[in-house]
């Protein structure tokens, strides 16, 4: 069943979703990572990282836009095909970028884009309760969905910034049940950013399926950031739950291991990079 990969030399099968549900099953923390391109990709694999995801943050940190809602499904697949090459053992998830699926057909042709073009083995869509029609449609054809809930880049202009989200009850409880009811229709993982750690709690309490958090406390199934963070490449000011691996390691890939390490030993996030 493996022979491609016993040509590519590999010990151990890849990551794939029945892994990610053992591991939550099992207690142990998903390191999480983004990749843009094959060079990166192959030292996010090396580190140990279990899944990469392609994100419509290479708009912001490739490209050099303000925000995400410039990148096109275009864009995503030629940055997807790269990380592809760059991969061994990772799980690799792409971003369904701005206006891309505004309805099922159009969600499906494109997530059949990212995963036939790109490679992708899952597609991430900022999520809530208007989407649950694409995510059924998109799991009826058993494409692997994960739903972005919480802080969501897309919406940047209607939100008003970058702002954490759920601090009030009301809108924590409206996203819990959002994600419940994008669980189930079919979503296979949640991604949850810049929540405080309750909603975290209650979305860990509510749900199934595995939460990767960014900013969203230390109760989730695992963590995520994006790469340049980690690596200090990002100049200027940082949201609060980034912390810089790359302070105190000679090399890009010590600062990743050390990443993939405090994830794994629940090291970080530490309660400074949390939000109340
Ligand atoms: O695009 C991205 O990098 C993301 C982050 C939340 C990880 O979605």
């Amino acid at each position: 069943m493996y022979t491609q990969l016993e040509q590519r030399g590999m010990s151990e099968p890849p990551v794939n979703v029945s892994t990610l549900r053992q591991m939550k099953q099992d207690g142990e923390p998903i390191a999480c990572l983004t990749a843009y391109d094959a060079s990166y990709a192959a030292l996010v694999d090396a580190a140990g990282t279990d899944v990469v995801l392609v994100g419509d943050s290479l708009g912001m940190v490739v490209q050099g836009h303000d925000t995400t809602v410039p990148v096109t499904v275009d864009n995503i697949v030629y940055h997807t095909q790269a990380v592809a090459r760059g991969l061994r053992h990772a799980f690799l998830v792409a971003d369904m970028p701005f206006m891309s699926y505004t309805n099922p057909t159009q969600a499906l042709d494109n997530s059949v884009r990212l995963m036939q073009e790109g490679g992708a083995m899952m597609i991430k869509l900022e999520s809530g309760g208007g989407q649950l029609e694409i995510v059924e449609h998109l799991a009826e054809h058993d494409i692997p969905v994960c739903a972005h809930l919480g802080l969501k880049p897309q919406s940047v202009h209607k939100l008003g910034g970058f702002k954490v989200q759920g601090r009030e009850p009301d809108h924590a409880r409206e996203m819990v049940e959002s994600a419940k009811q994008l669980q189930d229709a079919g979503a296979d993982i949640v991604l949850l950013e810049c929540v405080p750690n309750e909603v975290g709690q209650a979305m860990e309490d509510a749900l199934d399926v595995p939460i990767i958090g960014i900013g969203a406390g230390p109760h989730v199934d695992g963590q995520i950031l994006v790469l340049y963070d980690v690596l200090d490449i990002t100049q200027g000011k940082t949201p609060r739950f980034v912390r810089n691996f790359q302070q105190g390691h000679d090399s890009p890939l010590a600062a990743l291991q050390a990443y993939v390490k405090a994830v794994k030993d629940s090291s970080y996030p530490a309660p400074e990079h949390c939000f109340s």
